[in-house]
């Protein structure tokens, strides 16, 4: 049975008016509740009163420079491309990189963004178990031939179940392979893991040549649309090479101007990955004190199984006024076989509002 819908009667937040009424909000990607947030909901109008709604078709505005220099800054990088939405930034990497590979190695359970990127790729696509280092091995020595390069490609974070790729694995694993690739759809680690919220590959501590990250604005940074971060060579490739980027309107203005102030909120302030990563670990905490097996990671998504019906639980929550997310078997890329209650942690919820989560689950599982 789906879900009813919780339906929106206010600005996101980690308390927010929902059906109605005001409820606990352990939904959704917003780590930071910036969509909610009214710095940046003020840039947003700024914007818009400054310019308007959008070009309307390709052209240059400041605001879409200030997204490109403020995620080099925050990712190091010498370039970056922002690109319409996340969901095609793995597609906009993986065209923009066609020349330096030969055949793609993908985790079988990536977001359907990768999977829809792949398609468009005139390459051999070879499927490895999800999460399975060992199994990558076995599948590039069977499928790759000599002279081949591969890129590996995967999730950095699965929004499922918020398991972490295991990057430096991968890397280990690729390393007899010259010039080998891993490039990560990281929507649900950029702003949110890693020392500087870099993402899944500084968490690994995976860097260097050949090391890619696509991800979005559109979740932890609280606005909208996708990011390549990479070299001035790498943004030239997606400039010239891929046609979504050369014939497509960018996000509206109001978008990159709330994904700018995310941008700027997140870089300047280190405290606020912080107080997200305290939040985890309470959370994760209090759930292992109900003894439930968590993995002790910093992602705020934490998926339970459990043999109760999870639908009565959600609704059972939903009733104490607090919002969770129950995924349907398969309902999702990286979805288990069996259902799952999904609850997102943000750095804005405060620790009583966990506690009451972390009771009524243990008197409702
Ligand atoms: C792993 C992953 N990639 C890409 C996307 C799409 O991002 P956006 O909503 O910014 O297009 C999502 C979001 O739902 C996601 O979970």
């Amino acid at each position: 049975m789906a879900t009813p819908p919780y339906r929106m009667g206010s600005p996101l937040g980690a308390r927010m008016r929902i059906n109605g009424r005001d409820m606990d909000y352990f939904c959704g990607t917003s780590y930071y509740a910036l969509h909610g947030n009214p710095v940046v909901i003020e840039a947003a109008r700024a914007a818009v009163a400054a310019y308007g709604l959008g070009p309307g078709t390709l052209a240059h505005m400041p605001v879409y420079e200030e997204v490109v220099n403020l995620s080099r800054q925050f990712f190091e990088t010498e370039a970056a491309s922002y690109v319409v939405s996340g969901y095609v930034s793995p597609l906009v990497l993986l065209q923009a990189l066609t020349d330096d590979y030969d055949a793609i190695y993908v985790d079988a359970a990536s977001h359907y963004s990768i999977g829809d990127a792949i398609k468009t790729i005139d390459k051999p696509v070879i499927r490895f178990n999800h999460r399975d280092a060992g199994h990558l091995a076995e599948q590039l020595a069977t499928h790759l031939q000599p002279g081949q390069v591969p890129a590996v490609v995967s999730d950095g974070i699965f929004p499922s179940t918020g398991a972490l790729a295991p990057l430096a694995e991968y890397a280990a694993v690729i390393a007899r392979y010259d010039r080998a690739l891993i490039c990560v759809d990281d929507s649900h680690a950029v702003g949110v893991i890693g020392d500087k919220g870099q993402g899944s590959l500084e968490y690994a501590g995976v860097a260097g040549p050949g090391r890619y990250l696509a991800g979005t604005l559109s979740k932890a940074f609280g606005g909208s649309g996708g990011i390549v971060p990479g070299s001035a060579e790498l943004v030239e490739r997606v400039r010239t090479k891929v046609r979504l980027v050369a014939g497509a309107s960018p996000t509206p203005v109001p978008a990159a101007a709330a994904a700018a102030a995310g941008l700027k909120l997140i870089g300047e302030n280190p405290g606020m990955r912080r107080t997200l990563w305290a939040n985890v670990r309470y959370l994760r905490n209090g759930l292992r004190g109900l003894g439930l097996d968590i993995a002790d990671t910093p992602v705020p998504i934490v998926s339970l199984r459990a043999p109760s019906d999870l639908e009565r639980v959600r609704a059972a929550l939903e009733a104490r006024d607090i919002a969770t997310r129950r995924t349907e078997a398969r309902g999702y890329s990286d979805a288990p076989d069996v259902e799952t209650l999904r609850l997102a942690v943000f750095s804005t919820h405060s620790t009583e509002q966990l506690d009451r989560l972390i009771t009524a689950l243990g008197e409702l599982l």
